[in-house]
């Protein structure tokens, strides 16, 4: 099959996010998106047949997943990540936010301790500090362009604060990092020792790009699997996330009970159907479709570090191993944190997500969404290059 990634769909009035919303930010009108982690492409034929039917029978009434899902979700996960799952600890949830929110809920109290990887996603930090537990950072290390973990801080941070749960980033949003087996079990030896519950959050984990592999931490050793809620969701790599649908697997029955309890305190029940509709097709039918796209995306790597070379030297990509979202240092142009954002939004009429944003480290960085076309790219650097020309 080919697939035309190249095609420039118009997403402006479809109540999008990214496209619809920037006056109400305070943004320019006509300013150029690249922030939000969704991307620009059309969802595979088979997800947009599935919906189609379901809007076809016109009956929308409350709705549940048959054993045809789960058999999905495994054929999935073993067959791409060597990940045999037990359909008994399969926990469906509207998102993978609302599951660590959850999750916090269900495994600790106010005031106890949460660690977090920063610069990273910013709703972990956020969800911790909405619901009154302490926020822990153990600060990625930057070095030669590439980012690596402070072990020992994390372990003295766990120590010292007591900590509860560690919001594991995998692969990581936004420096792009796939990790290691070593690095994994160094994580997951130290939560064991000191009795920490690990949410992987894995939602990037189809991006990844040659050369990485993704490994499913809970995947790693038995102990892993008992300590750890891993949360998946077919949004990203589908274009879904409008739709509200993800899949948590927790294999610990006390953790499930846990979970489950705190699910039902917050008032969710059922799945949203065009959700589940959409995954099912998604994981049945898209594997091609994704395996093009990761193709695609490779190749707007390829520019991006090109142009990034001949015309904007100064800009440093933190090479992607995996996710759609590259991070990019622009400590070389030597401006304070204002001077970038004017920029970044004034001067180049660009729509990036500020690395502050992210947390400790992320001063000097911005964060590019390249799940675009190839178009779109260009002329989001060309903008650049001519703003700071
Ligand atoms: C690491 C990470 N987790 C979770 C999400 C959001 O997931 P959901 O829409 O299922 O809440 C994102 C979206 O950007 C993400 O990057």
């Amino acid at each position: 099959m080919n697939y035309n990634f190249d095609e420039i769909i118009d997403r402006r009035n479809t109540n999008s996010l990214k496209f619809d919303f920037a006056a109400q930010n305070g943004r320019a009108a006509d300013i150029l998106p690249l922030w939000v982690a969704d991307s620009d492409f059309r969802t595979p034929q088979a997800v947009i047949e599935a919906l189609a039917e379901k809007v076809r029978h016109g009956v929308f009434g409350y709705s549940d997943t048959r054993d045809d899902y789960i058999e999905v979700l495994q054929k999935w996960f073993s067959h791409r990540f060597n990940w045999h799952i037990d359909p008994e600890w399969l926990v469906k949830t509207p998102g993978v936010v609302f599951a660590t929110c959850t999750a916090i809920h269900a495994l600790t109290k106010e005031g106890d301790a949460v660690i977090i990887q920063q610069p990273v996603y910013y709703p972990f930090s956020e969800t911790v500090k909405i619901n009154q537990r302490k926020l822990v950072i153990n600060q990625l290390v930057y070095k030669h362009n590439k980012y690596s973990i402070n072990f020992e801080d994390f372990e003295y941070k766990i120590i010292k604060n007591k900590v509860k749960l560690f919001i594991l980033c995998s692969p990581h949003n936004p420096v792009g990092r796939v990790w290691t087996e070593s690095e994994l079990v160094r994580l997951g030896d130290i939560c064991l020792k000191h009795g920490v519950t690990v949410i992987a959050d894995e939602i990037h984990a189809d991006f990844i790009y040659r050369g990485f592999r993704h490994l499913v931490f809970a995947n790693l050793k038995p102990e892993y699997t008992d300590i750890t809620i891993t949360c998946t969701a077919p949004t990203k790599t589908f274009n879904l996330a409008g739709l509200q649908i993800s899949n948590i697997f927790i294999a610990n029955k006390d953790l499930r009970n846990k979970f489950n309890q705190a699910l039902a305190q917050s008032g969710y029940h059922q799945p949203n159907l065009m959700g589940i509709t959409a995954c099912q097709a998604a994981y049945r039918g898209g594997e091609e479709w994704l395996d093009a796209l990761i193709e695609y995306l490779t190749a707007n790597i390829v520019f991006l570090r090109g142009f990034l070379q001949q015309r904007l030297p100064q800009i440093k990509l933190i090479e992607p191993e995996g996710t759609y979202l590259v991070w990019l240092d622009f400590h070389g142009l030597g401006l304070n944190n204002q001077q970038l954002e004017d920029l970044i939004e004034k001067k180049a009429g660009l729509w990036l997500d500020s690395g502050p944003i992210f947390g400790v480290g992320g001063q000097g960085f911005q964060r590019i969404n390249i799940a675009c076309p190839r178009a779109i790219l260009e002329r989001a650097l060309k903008q650049l290059e001519q703003a700071i020309n």
